[in-house]
């Protein structure tokens, strides 16, 4: 297999000879006879298509893949035959536990069939139709500005891992195509409505882009997904209901309601992926908390930045007056409270209840809860 050490397949002459033969018609055929398993595979329910899930058999199959996969270090598809010369692609990441999650393969599916086109389907006549005020025009685009920063990270990161995970990974990989293709719909859509609204883009975020390049950074994939799926994009989600609440139109409302359901499934991608860690893995749990230690820390930068909150208070108190303002800041006290409450409800989901008590955010929740009680909003 000498010829495939080569890059000059022109001077290659095993190469050629064999071309040559091929055009005498005299075929070499090794690969009709292949030791792989033969199988036919079928939709389990005919309506729903043939699914991943419908060729999860065997050796090509999730189910019973081993815990490390480094048997494959080319590009052959889970289940080919891997004959000697393959390349080596140095795939950095091949234990099964640091990028799986229970429903990976669905999360897949559900992402291919519920892709939204951002051109289309948002009411962009109808916002243009509604004329903000202008203290209002600039809040909201100043939170769209913010949004946009957000959206372009979380499309950079998954591209950028995806390449480095063993091909034998497929469905995690295809997963992660999707969210590419869908946070780019989101930086698109929040651009688009930032330069309808009259007044562009406004102000970039260094306490958030500081917060959002610690995702970037991250040392391994399972320290990135911790901190992009399951802690940033969980109270981004959270995030994304509020602005839905406070937006200034029916229109804005619905485009909110779309990216939603996009985001929704970044976060379930995380609490799976948590999940499948806590219950394969249990003795990562104190490492899990030193990685949420840095991760909260990020949250509380990049979430509690003036460039997100302030429009936040001016669109829940609906303008700038001293009356609007103390409304609004009561409100986005109120959703912030809301935020940290999710977090920590998704991490019961994990088995990791006793964050609560350990996490700094636990302050910043208590700190707005006696601020509340101050202003006589709760008991
Ligand atoms: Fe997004
Ligand atoms: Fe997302």
């Amino acid at each position: 297999m000498a010829y495939l050490s080569t890059t000059d397949f022109f001077e290659d002459q095993n190469f050629f000879d064999r071309w040559r033969r091929n055009l005498k018609g005299d075929l070499d055929l090794s690969w009709m006879h292949t030791k792989t398993e033969k199988l036919a595979a079928t939709p389990e329910n005919p309506r729903r298509g043939l699914t991943l899930r419908d060729l999860d058999k065997n050796g090509y199959g999730f189910s019973e893949m081993p815990e490390f996969v480094r048997d494959n270090r080319s590009f052959a598809p889970r289940g080919a035959e891997l004959p000697d010369g393959l390349p080596d692609v140095q795939a950095a990441v091949s234990q099964k536990g640091e990028v799986w999650a229970y429903n990976t393969e669905g999360y897949y599916e559900e992402a291919m069939t519920r892709q939204w086109n951002a051109t289309l389907d948002v009411p962009w006549a109808e916002m243009a139709k509604a004329e903000l005020p202008d203290e209002i025009a600039r809040a909201y685009a100043q939170l769209l500005t913010f949004l946009t920063e957000v959206e372009m990270i979380a499309t950079d990161v998954p591209a950028e891992w995806m390449g480095k995970l063993n091909n034998n990974f497929m469905e995690v990989k295809n997963f992660m195509a999707t969210q590419v293709m869908d946070e780019a719909r989101h930086a698109e859509v929040f651009r688009k409505r930032a330069l309808t609204t009259g007044c562009g883009l406004m102000k970039a975020s260094p306490y958030n882009e500081m917060s959002l390049k610690q995702i970037r950074d991250a040392d391994s994939f399972a320290e990135m997904s911790l901190a992009l799926h399951l802690v940033g994009e969980g109270v981004v989600l959270t995030l994304f209901r509020f602005s839905e609440y406070i937006a200034p139109t029916d229109a804005d409302k619905k485009m909110f309601r779309l990216i939603m359901q996009d985001e929704a499934r970044h976060v379930g991608y995380g609490v799976q992926h948590l999940k499948w860690v806590m219950r394969h893995f249990p003795e990562k749990r104190e490492v899990i908390h030193k990685h949420l230690d840095e991760t909260e820390n990020m949250v509380f930068g990049g979430g509690y930045a003036l460039e997100v909150t302030e429009p936040f208070i001016i669109l829940a108190g609906k303008g700038l007056k001293k009356e609007n303002i103390e409304q609004g800041a009561k409100i986005t006290a109120l959703f912030q409270m809301k935020q940290i409450e999710e977090y920590f409800e998704r991490l019961d989901k994990c088995g990791l209840s006793e964050r609560r008590k350990r996490s700094k955010l636990h302050n910043a929740l208590e700190f707005t809860r006696a601020a509340l009680q101050e202003a006589g909003v709760l008991a």
